[in-house]
């Protein structure tokens, strides 16, 4: 039986009207290389993290930076709900409602200094439970970054639960980040580091890839992944006779969010 722990937490802004995607398929279809590339595997495997206690570092342009248990974080960052579309590079959307806090609220606790360009997070790097790390898919360990203006965007959100209950491990616990106007790939799970710079971090997806997974990823119907088209979506779960439907520019964000990237090619800076 799960536990409904988050049951009472209220819905806030920019949730819509959007249909949650059924909790199996969200939690039983996921993309976590430190244990699997197999997006089955990583349900089973992720069991074996321990995700609490839990800590966090905060390094780099700002006034407040140190160690900070997640649950002192918690008691500074109210919880809520947002019901968010999210979308992933291979072509699948889903609607999920996050548990959690807006990532820009915490953020401003650290005092990040005027030097703070970017912010960088970091996951865990564990290989003996993290046993994808051992393989060089990726490099180790996943580095995400966001602009400070992007971050601090209220869209922007740490997600500590999923349905009403804990996020499951192979989902991202005990906090991932979730950017709803980007590819899933943005959406960094156990996040132990949080960094301000002032030069663009260095992603590991871009690191791997600089051709099909630039820094911004916002999602964008226009522009091609090199070796498939972003221009349609599959809805996860959804039988294959189910059509796929049209990608929404900026995943159906842009109200909130094209404000960001006035004067920028996106096709170059995708
Ligand atoms: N975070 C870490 N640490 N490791 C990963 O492999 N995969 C990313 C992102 N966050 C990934 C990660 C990718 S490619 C996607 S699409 C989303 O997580 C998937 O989130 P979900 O598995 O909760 O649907």
């Amino acid at each position: 039986t799960q536990v409904k722990k988050y049951a009472q937490v209220p819905v806030g802004p920019y949730s819509g009207a959007l249909h949650p995607t059924d909790y199996e398929d969200v939690a039983n279809y996921t993309n976590y290389y430190e244990f699997s590339t197999d997006k089955k595997s990583s349900t089973v495997l992720a069991k074996n993290l321990q995700t609490s206690p839990w800590s966090i570092a905060v390094e780099g342009e700002a006034e407040k930076i140190g160690v900070f248990n997640l649950e002192d974080i918690l008691k500074n960052n109210p919880l809520e709900e947002r019901i968010y579309r999210f979308r992933c590079v291979e072509a699948w959307a889903m609607v999920v409602p996050w548990i959690g806090f807006p990532l820009g609220t915490m953020l401003k606790q650290f005092k990040p200094t005027s030097k703070a360009k970017f912010v960088e997070f970091t996951t865990l790097y564990d290989p003996k439970v993290m046993i994808g790390q051992k393989t060089n898919v990726l490099a180790w360990p996943y580095v995400e970054g966001l602009r400070i203006d992007e971050a601090m965007n209220p869209l922007a959100f740490l997600a500590t639960g999923m349905y009403d209950e804990t996020l499951p491990n192979q989902n991202g616990a005990p906090l991932r980040l979730v950017v709803p106007w980007k590819y899933g790939f943005k959406s960094i799970k156990a996040i132990v580091k949080i960094r301000f710079t002032e030069t663009m971090p260095a992603t590991a997806w871009s690191k791997m890839g600089p051709s099909e997974y630039g820094f911004y990823a916002n999602v964008n119907p226009e522009v091609a992944h090199p070796r498939w088209s972003q221009s349609r979506e599959r809805i996860l779960g959804a039988s294959i006779f189910t059509p796929k439907r049209k990608t929404e520019m900026f995943n159906g964000y842009g109200d909130q969010v094209a404000s960001l990237y006035k004067g920028m090619n996106l096709a170059k800076q995708y």
